[in-house]
Order: structure tokens, then C-alpha cells, then sequence
């Protein structure tokens, strides 16, 4: 038997050497006339990064037109010059977003994908375009070209699932269900309440994007490798042609700092944290001892096997999708520690966790508007559940303190009354009334009768509580918030 054959890159190494013949190709890696031989082939496949840097296509033109445009502006290449070259991008963009040429392996990346087609459309124009430039600083500027984007379209994802969540908390101000800590029923709570502490997570989670977004909207370009350029460049007017705020200050870091991916990427991860609580209370919730909630038809699948199967596959996978972007996150933290300055091509390793992390989260993000306007509530049980008198101990002993007995008091009282309650095997509010001056004299019969889920909810009334009102005003702030974003609410 021979050896199976495994292939590493789809085109061989005879392609390049061809394309080298040809004249008008750089050699993979920007290699030019200082390499005698090509790259082993199992060494070319672990460097190259197009398979996932291709990515990077419309961020990786978009930046060298910026640049074209400013060599010219600065005299570094003529106005004809640069018209072709940014023409020319536009064509080499268009054609590998159409399929109509495929990446090269052997060209290693992006960048040189790219430039190498342009020399092949433009000939020496797209041979000036390189100049004051260095892939160091090329791959970074792209890549805070693409977290810039990523960032704000995950801000839009966020602000639609907190409209979704906005809908919902209105609908159900006043709908009771118990509030729980240690999954242990605590205190009747509104779903409304329960809905918006999600709204909450969201809301600070797209300030962690915004935040990131801030600190990343800085231009790396002229950079180059790592000490700049002795060129006369413009190095404003590229920041300024890309949307950046300012351009970097420091060669050195521009070129080896991947903060921003990781600050994402952590933003990343702590969104999804915060959705995996949401999968997992709808996975409990939808379970026959709970029975809370029905996912919508569109966001459950069926059993292979069992017909009357009804899985929150759906919500199960946002519970577990975090630990694939805290796994994101750890890799592009532990790849750019212990980096000596300034650029190393351990921060190409940075880019698929990276991508991964923003392509994770929007997949995570886009399912929640229709899932949430879809789940099927059961106020009913969500009542009947929240009705176990119980709930109500902490009211009770609120309602002592008014009466002037001192909390630590109260709570001792009620906790003899639960006590005696349970061993009588009877719930809270029938604990016969000759036992009460014995256990709990401070307490009368009718404060017993009068416990009730809803009331205890309508007087948890103040900034932060679960009161229908409070849930209210709460839903209107974030309805205003919303609105005054674009949506409709
Ligand atoms: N693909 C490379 C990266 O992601 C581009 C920069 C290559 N630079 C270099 N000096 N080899 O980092």
C-alpha cells in the first residue's frame, strides 16, 4: 500500500514558478529575487492564511485605494497612476467576490492575492502601489477595518433583539411568575421585570462594542514593517479617507497590537455568557415540570426517534455557543503574549479566533428577534406557580417591619411561622389562627389572608423593581431609547 496522499494546498508549487517566468508576479510572501528555490510545500501550507484572510478583501482594497490616493495626493505616484490603480481593485475585488478567480494559497494571503492581480490587470502602476507600505502595517489596518464593521453590525443585531425583548416586557408589565435564587423559588416577580434584566446585559454589552469601536478607529498605515517610512506620506489624509479618527502614534505597536481584536472578542464572549443564560432558562422553562414557556414552531426541532418530541435545540446551542467565543478569546490572548516587538507572524495566528468570535456571535445574535417574538408564554402557570404562599414570607416580614418590629425580629418571627407551617403540612397562609399568638404574636390572621403574589409585586414598586409600574417606566425609557435609534418599537 502507498502512502495516502494528502493535499495541503489546492495549487502546486509549479503554478507559482510558472506565474514567476511570467514576470509580473511577486513571489509568495513578498519572497522577490531574494529566494533561490520556492517555499517546501508543507511549509508554504502552515503559512498561508488565505483561507481565512480572504475575508479581508473589501477591507484589504479599500485600504489600498485610500493609499493610492494619498501617494498621489503627495506626489509619491502620478494621478494616472493611482485612477488605475483604484479602477483596477475594483475589478480585482469584483472578480473574486464573483467567484470568477480563486484565492491562491501559494500567494500566501489577501494582500498579495490581490496585488498580484492588480500587476497582472495594470502592469507598473500596481507596482507603485506597495510603496511606503509594508503587509505589517497593510494586515493591520484591515483588520481594524473589518472589527470597525463587525462591531457595528453586531450593535444593530443587539439593538433588534432588545427591540424584541422591549415587546415582550411590555406585554407581560404585569404577568407573575417566581423570582428565583439558587433555582429555589424566592419572591414573586413580572415577566416584564424577568425580561428586562436581558435588555440590561444587552444594553452594557453594546457599550462594551461601542467602547471597543472607540479604541480601535485608529489608521496603522505608514507603519510600514515597523519603523515608518522616510517617504513623504500624508498619513491624516489616509485616517481620514478610511473613517478612522486619528492615525496610530507608535510604529512599533501598530504593526504587533491586536488589543482590539481581543477586546471584541471579549465583548464577544460576554454577550454570549450573558445569552447562555437566556438559552438555558428557556431550555428550563420549556421542560414539562416547568412548563413556562413553548418555543415557536420555527425555533424547535423534532426527535428522530421520539414523536412527541419538542427540543429546544435551538436554545441549547445559544447556552453553549460562549464556550466556543471564551475559547476565541483564550487563544487570541494566549498567541500575542509574550510577543517581542514589534510584528511576529504569531499574529496571523490572531485572525481566525478573531473572525470566528464576530462570526459566532452574529449567527447568535440573528436567531434571537424571531425566537423571542415567538416563544409562547403560559401566564397561567407562571400564576400558579408564583401563588405558593411561601413567596411570600419576605413580604411578611416587610409587613411586620412597618408595624415598628426590627428586621432581624421579623425575620426570626416568619421563619418560626414557615417552620410551623411546614411541620403542620400546611402552606403559609393556613396556619390556623390559635396558633398564631403562640409562634408569632406580632402577626394577625388577616395579614396572612392578605398575602398575595400580585400585591407583593405592586409594592416592590422603586427604581430597579419588579412592579408592573416600575416595569413600566421601564419598558417607555428603553421604547424612547429605541425609537430615538430608528426603531420601531
Ligand atoms: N498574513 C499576515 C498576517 O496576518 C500578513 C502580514 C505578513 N507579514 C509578514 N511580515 N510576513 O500577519
Amino acid at each position: 500500500m502507498g502512502t495516502p496522499a494528502v493535499v495541503l494546498i489546492s495549487a502546486p508549487m509549479s503554478d507559482q514558478n510558472k506565474n514567476d517566468k511570467a514576470g509580473v508576479v511577486p513571489k509568495a510572501g513578498g519572497r522577490g529575487a531574494r529566494f533561490g528555490a520556492a517555499m517546501d510545500e508543507a511549509a508554504a501550507a502552515l503559512n498561508a492564511s488565505v483561507d481565512f484572510d480572504k475575508r479581508l478583501l473589501r477591507d484589504d482594497v479599500r485600504g489600498s485605494q485610500a493609499h493610492a490616493r494619498m501617494l498621489a495626493a503627495v506626489g509619491l505616484i502620478s494621478a494616472d497612476d493611482a485612477k488605475q490603480i483604484v479602477a483596477g481593485l475594483d475589478k480585482v475585488a469584483g472578480e473574486f467576490e464573483r467567484g470568477e478567480r480563486a484565492m491562491d494559497p501559494a500567494l500566501e494571503d489577501v494582500h498579495m492575492n490581490v496585488e498580484n492581480r492588480l500587476i497582472e490587470l495594470i502592469g507598473d502602476a500596481g507596482r507603485r502601489l506597495h510603496t511606503a507600505r509594508s503587509r505589517n502595517d497593510q494586515v493591520a489596518t484591515d483588520m481594524r477595518l473589518f472589527a470597525l464593521s463587525s462591531a457595528s453590525a453586531i450593535v444593530v443585531a443587539i439593538d433588534k433583539a432588545r427591540v424584541a425583548i422591549c415587546r415582550r416586557a411590555r406585554e407581560h408589565a404585569a404577568t407573575l411568575l417566581p423570582g428565583y435564587t439558587h433555582l429555589q423559588r424566592a419572591q414573586a416577580i413580572t415577566l416584564g421585570h424577568h425580561l428586562l434584566a436581558y435588555a440590561e446585559m444587552l444594553s452594557r454589552d453594546r457599550g462594551r462594542f461601542l467602547d471597543a469601536a472607540r479604541r480601535a478607529s485608529e489608521c496603522p498605515l505608514g507603519s510600514g514593517a515597523l519603523a515608518a517610512t522616510s517617504l513623504p506620506i500624508d498619513r491624516e489624509r489616509t485616517s481620514q479617507d478610511l473613517g478612522f479618527a486619528a492615525p496610530t502614534r507608535n510604529s512599533l505597536d501598530a504593526v504587533s497590537d491586536r488589543d482590539f481584536c481581543a477586546e471584541l472578542a471579549f465583548a464577544c464572549a460576554l454577550l454570549g455568557v450573558h445569552l447562555s443564560r437566556l438559552g438555558e432558562e428557556l431550555v428550563l422553562w420549556s421542560t414539562t415540570e416547568f412548563g413556562f414557556v413553548r418555543l415557536g414552531e420555527g425555533h424547535c426541532s423534532g426527535s428522530s426517534l421520539m414523536p412527541q418530541k419538542r427540543n429546544p435545540d435551538i436554545a441549547e446551542l445559544i447556552r453553549a455557543k460562549p464556550g466556543r467565543l471564551i475559547g476565541d478569546l483564550v487563544a487570541l490572548l494566549t498567541v500575542s503574549k509574550g510577543l517581542a516587538l514589534a510584528y511576529n507572524k504569531d499574529l496571523q495566528e490572531t485572525q481566525e479566533p478573531f473572525y470566528d468570535a464576530i462570526e459566532t456571535t452574529r449567527l447568535v445574535l440573528d436567531v434571537l428577534p424571531r425566537l423571542i417574538a415567538g416563544l409562547e408564554f403560559n401566564p397561567e402557570r407562571m400564576k400558579e406557580a408564583a401563588s405558593d404562599p411561601a413567596l411570600g414570607a419576605t413580604d411578611l416580614a416587610e409587613h411586620l417591619v412597618r408595624e415598628d418590629v426590627p428586621f432581624r425580629k421579623a425575620h426570626e418571627i416568619v421563619g418560626k411561622l414557615v417552620r410551623h407551617a411546614e411541620h403542620l403540612g400546611v402552606s403559609l397562609r393556613d396556619v390556623p389562627e390559635h396558633d398564631l399568638p403562640q409562634i408569632a404574636p406580632e402577626l394577625h390572621a388577616a395579614s396572612l389572608q392578605a398575602l398575595s403574589p400580585a400585591r407583593a409585586v405592586a409594592g416592590r414598586a422603586i427604581v430597579g423593581g419588579p412592579a408592573p409600574a416600575q416595569v413600566t417606566r421601564e419598558v417607555q425609557r428603553l421604547t424612547a431609547e429605541l425609537r430615538g435609534l430608528g426603531y420601531e418599537v
